[in-house]
């Protein structure tokens, strides 16, 4: 081939790949949450952080990272939960910075600063409108800049500033090594910090913000109710559908079908839909098996709308009819739900609801003859009553006294595997109730009690 000919060859590849990309294609940016947490409340929840901390101090909350499944193929993007409840931006490469002090950047004081790529046409091809720094101003945040400005003012403005907190641990109360952080951008800012500011306190213990989380306030109750309500119908349509011999991954699908037909963007965490002895491991989501007519099926799986999740469990027995056994069973753990409901008061300690049913279902399983000793109880109940809910299903919180406008599971169990030292009888029964529960002024407030709770309840709605 002559050079000329050569040269026209790439002009024309040149302008055929220009040409992939019509001129003057302008996307139209929608945010995704229309019914959602007002702006305003964000920039309170801004304001009430920043307020309690000093003001040589700085605090960052970056997005969650996209995690790469495969060459282009990402996994489903989730983000950070304590960085979407201080911005109520949902998208990645993103960050937020409070200066309690405030910060002087191109001849203006801001207190909050946000981080966020620029618009981008050629990407948007690809992923549709995203966030630009002109849309970003809904949100309320004082400044915003480009993300790839991030690091330089970082670095410029951390003199004079004694500790930097980051908000990237889910809770403070579990000591994650940091080897393991699943932040991998917050983790090398900090190396990077480490470095250049051998004296400054770099903290990611946020108390204020987990027990900011910790009450939720009108709009995320609203939110959470939505939540459950779908998942409710969802538990329903599966309970309704259940016969001897059906999968459990189509019973799965049954209840995922309708949380999204319902409007749910996702599940809160990857659905338990164990039969048998598979009700019997805690957290059970391989879900092939086939049922057997006779199995229990212990259903854990709530939806996730707008970013809150449900939290929910009922037992069912497959063929709709639980045996006398499974039923006996079955009215310890409501027992044990109902007791520990009542202490789900203001201003009991956290503990107080997994106590009280702790003690019935000790109590109920002696007189069995299943236990003898109360340090066996741990082989058939091995887990806490109660967590948070909220923006992730294991919501973080102070673990002091309850809260008004806290919302926790109570989610007490008996899970008797085959082999276990008791009677054959009671072997390959699993079962968990789990109820989300709003602490009140006027007490608990149950916001799953419409699903059927009781073997009578559950048997006439299968029978439907
Ligand atoms: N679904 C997880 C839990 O109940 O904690
Ligand atoms: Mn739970
Ligand atoms: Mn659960």
């Amino acid at each position: 081939m002559k050079f000329t000919q050569y040269c026209l060859l790439v002009l024309i590849c040149l302008s055929a790949l220009t040409q992939a990309q019509p001129p003057n294609i302008s996307y139209t940016y929608e945010y995704p949450y229309v019914d959602g947490i007002p702006f305003f409340r964000y920039k309170e929840r801004r304001e009430m952080l920043r307020n309690s901390h000093g003001e040589k101090s700085l605090i960052i909350s970056l997005s969650a990272d996209i995690r790469n499944r495969q060459n282009d193929v990402n996994h489903p993007y989730r983000q950070s939960s304590n960085f979407l409840y201080l911005t109520g931006m949902p998208y990645p490469q993103s960050a937020l910075i409070l200066a309690p002090g405030g910060i002087m950047h191109e001849g203006k004081v801001s207190k909050e600063f946000l981080f966020i790529n620029p618009r981008n046409s050629s990407k948007e091809a690809w992923e549709g409108a995203l966030m630009g720094i002109e849309e970003a101003k809904m949100l309320g945040i004082e400044t915003i800049l480009p993300y790839s400005d991030l690091k330089t003012f970082v670095m410029e403005h951390l003199k004079g500033k004694d500790t930097i907190y980051f908000t990237g641990l889910p809770t403070a109360n579990i000591p994650i090594p940091l080897a393991e952080k699943p932040f991998s951008v917050e983790q090398n800012l900090k190396e990077e910090l480490h470095k250049s500011f051998p004296d400054l306190y770099i903290k990611t213990s946020l108390q204020k913000l987990i027990a900011m989380r910790e009450i939720k306030d009108a709009d995320e109750i609203r939110l959470m109710k939505k939540a459950i309500d779908i998942s409710l119908e969802g538990h329903v349509s599966a309970m309704k559908q259940a016969k001897a011999g059906i999968t459990e991954y189509e019973l799965e699908a049954m209840m995922e079908y309708t949380f999204k037909k319902e409007g749910a963007e996702d599940i809160g965490y990857s659905s338990i839909m164990g039969a048998g002895y598979n009700a019997c491991i805690l957290h059970y989501n391989s879900n092939r098996k086939a049922t057997l007519n006779g199995d229990l099926v212990l259903a854990d799986c709530g939806a996730e709308y707008q970013n809150y999740t449900a939290d929910i469990t009922r037992t069912f027995p497959v063929n709709g009819t639980f045996s006398p056994d499974q039923k006996t069973l079955y009215d310890i753990v409501l027992e044990a739900a109902d007791s520990a409901i009542l202490e789900s008061k203001i201003g009991n300690p956290f503990r107080a609801p997994h106590n009280a049913a702790r003690k019935v279902i000790l109590k109920r399983l002696q007189a069995l003859g299943i236990i003898e000793k109360e340090d066996q109880l741990k082989w058939y109940f091995m887990h806490g009553t109660s967590h948070y809910l909220g923006l992730d299903v294991h919501d973080p919180g102070t673990g002091g006294t309850l809260k008004d406008g806290s919302i926790i599971t109570v989610e007490p169990g008996i899970y008797i595997p085959p082999g276990s030292p008791c009677d054959k009888r009671w072997w390959n029964i699993g079962i968990r109730i789990e109820d989300d529960i709003l602490i009140t002024q006027q007490g608990p407030l149950n916001l799953s009690e419409a699903l059927p709770r009781t073997t009578d309840g559950i048997e006439k709605l299968m029978k439907k």
